[in-house]
């Protein structure tokens, strides 16, 4: 279940609880391998409509919208952003993640969609620690984290095959200050 569920607009971007008539422009823009091998086996590859409809229901994340045009993007839904929160000795801690269109990549979009993503995390529910997984080969995902506050904490080796070809996992976190 997600754990925020108002809509959030930043300058750019509207963030909204994705529903089922988002899924065809979902499986249009996340059916790429450029995205697929960065994320976890919960996002397939290739990436049809019966994905998105699977997914839309169960998301823990909200979706988000460009209000014009990128590129060859028309407005619309350009990734997603989620997150959820750890039980019994990971109570208040939250586990992040964001994924974006090929086609919406370099324009800052990520780390517009996360920093209002997470503050209004903290604004709702106890948050003592937010954490984030990287894969070794994923340069971009680790800098959108350092411009929103995280530190490299570790490199755990060889922790990941994915598509057949094994990385490191990089863990970036933040800390609370009321932690
Ligand atoms: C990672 C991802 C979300 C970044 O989206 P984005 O909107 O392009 O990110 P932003 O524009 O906000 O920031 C990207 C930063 O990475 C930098 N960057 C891009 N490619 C890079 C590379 N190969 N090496 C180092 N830095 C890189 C950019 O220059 C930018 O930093 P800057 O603002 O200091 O110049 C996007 O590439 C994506 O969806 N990738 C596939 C899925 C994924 O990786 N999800 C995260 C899983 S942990």
């Amino acid at each position: 279940m997600s754990l925020l569920t108002e809509d959030i607009r930043t300058e750019r971007l509207l963030l909204r609880r994705p529903t089922l008539d988002d899924a065809p422009r979902m499986a249009e823009v996340a059916n790429d391998i450029r995205i697929a091998r960065n994320m976890t086996s919960l996002f397939p590859h290739p990436y049809d409509l019966a994905a998105a409809e699977a997914w839309i229901p169960v998301s823990d994340g909200l979706a988000i919208f460009t209000t014009d045009a990128v590129g060859d993007l028309s407005p619309g839904m350009v990734g997603m952003v989620g997150a959820h929160v750890g039980e019994g000795e990971n109570a208040d801690v939250v586990t992040f993640g964001y994924w974006l269109a090929v086609g919406a990549w370099g324009h800052g979009f990520a780390t517009e969609a996360s920093r209002a993503f997470l503050d209004r995390l903290v604004e709702t529910v106890p948050v003592r620690r937010v954490e984030a997984m990287v894969y070794g080969w994923n340069p971009a995902s680790g800098r959108v984290l350092e411009k929103l506050g995280f530190v490299l904490e570790g490199r755990l080796k060889n922790r990941v095959r994915r598509f057949g070809e094994l990385t490191d996992e990089l863990v970036y976190g933040w800390v609370s200050d009321q932690s």
